[in-house]
């Protein structure tokens, strides 16, 4: 078989493996596609929902008795442990898979293992192919795991002069129907949807999937979370109305930080223990300053609207910034036009020291 059809395996593995994107979490996102030994494809799959099977197992019932002797594409390591399903190593090898092809090796501890189990069984394991990409695809659950808290993107709205509310506290709306919408289909990407109690207090937001003309709840929603260190949020507000689950996170419960306030360091690792990989940190500029001032930022996305207010807080608030030396320098990743908004996504560059 040339590497060719390997290859053009793996990119379609990894644009299956990016149909489970906010589905499959807490697990990761994964895509397989099985060749027979003539290199026609002869299953795929893709991990759906946790709790589901896996892209392998999806493939191998797609195949049958095609698979034996075949290749398997896959963009993670198979797993190599039971939890809700069994270990895909192990059905690979049942299947009479030759070999193994994977794009990124599996950093969870838990499930780690596969390529060893499969080459203990003689099967043939390579890693490494079109790894950059498999990598990209996966990139917050990669993260997550590796470092043991939830990749975090901060979203903003903001006038093309910075400015997130008018002078008399009017916010409503900055940016365009079609760029909200855009804000709904980034919340049904993540696990944890964060506020802080001085949007909650201002604002009053839902903070949950919806579409915004009939109001629909999406099936699958967020976690909502509200920072609010001594327990202010109000009995009625919005994000207690049930349709979402929410944490209003204390400082009592979480720990308090130096400033006595919630310790973000520790909210994140107890968001991951409780299953969150990615959130969406939704504002205020208060809580953004705090969290980009901590280094605890992967992903910014600024829906940054053709309109001026020329005075009126700002979309983000004090971030450890004093002087232009220590400015958080960014890397625009995409910049889309949304209705008649800018989406511009960037990566905080890594800091020195
Ligand atoms: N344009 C946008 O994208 C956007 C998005 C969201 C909000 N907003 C606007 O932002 C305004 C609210 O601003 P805000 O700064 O008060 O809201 P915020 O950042 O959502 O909330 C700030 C509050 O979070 C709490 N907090 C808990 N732990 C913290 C920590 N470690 N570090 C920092 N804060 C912590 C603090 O209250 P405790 O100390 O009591 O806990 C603090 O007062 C509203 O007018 C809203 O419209 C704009």
């Amino acid at each position: 078989m040339d590497s060719g059809s390997v290859d053009e395996a793996m990119r379609r593995a990894i644009a299956l493996a990016a149909r489970g994107l906010g589905t499959a979490s807490p697990n990761p996102v994964v895509g397989c596609v099985l060749l027979d030994p003539d290199g026609e494809v002869v299953g795929e799959g893709f991990h759906a929902y946790a709790g589901g099977p896996h892209a392998e197992i999806v493939a191998l019932a797609q195949a049958g008795r095609r698979a034996r002797g075949g290749t398997a594409v896959v963009t993670l390591e198979p797993c190599d442990h039971t939890g809700r399903t069994g270990p895909c190593s192990r059905a690979l090898i049942v299947a009479g898979i030759a070999r193994v092809v994977v794009a990124v090796p599996d950093p969870d501890p838990v499930a780690a293992g596969g390529a060893a189990t499969l080459r203990a069984a003689g099967v043939r394991v390579e890693f490494g192919v079109r790894a950059a990409e498999a990598e990209a695809g996966n990139v917050t659950w990669l993260t997550s795991v590796r470092r043991g808290w939830p990749y975090v993107v901060w979203k903003f709205a903001a006038t093309l002069d910075g400015r997130s509310a008018a002078v008399d506290g009017t916010s409503m709306w900055i940016t365009s129907e079609e760029a909200r919408a855009d804000v709904h289909a980034l919340r049904g990407t993540v696990d944890a949807v964060i506020a802080g109690v001085g949007t909650v207090l201002a604002d009053d937001p839902r903070l949950t999937v919806r579409n915004l003309r009939d109001g629909t709840l999406a099936i699958r929603q967020p976690l909502r979370v509200v920072v609010d260190s001594l327990g202010r949020t109000p009995a009625g507000a919005r994000v207690r109305d049930g349709a979402a689950g929410t944490w209003i996170a204390t400082a009592a419960q979480v720990g308090a930080g130096p400033d006595g306030r919630v310790d973000l360091p520790e909210l994140l690792a107890e968001l991951h223990r409780r299953g969150v990989r990615a959130a969406l940190l939704e504002g205020g500029p208060s809580l953004a300053g705090a969290f980009l001032s901590a280094g605890l930022v992967d992903r910014v996305v600024g829906y940054v609207a053709p309109r001026l207010l020329g005075a009126g807080p700002t979309a983000l608030a004090d971030a450890g910034v004093t002087t232009i030396a220590d400015a958080i320098d960014l890397e625009i990743t995409d910049v889309t036009q949304i209705g008649p908004d800018l989406r511009i996504t960037a990566l905080p560059r890594k800091r020195e020291g």
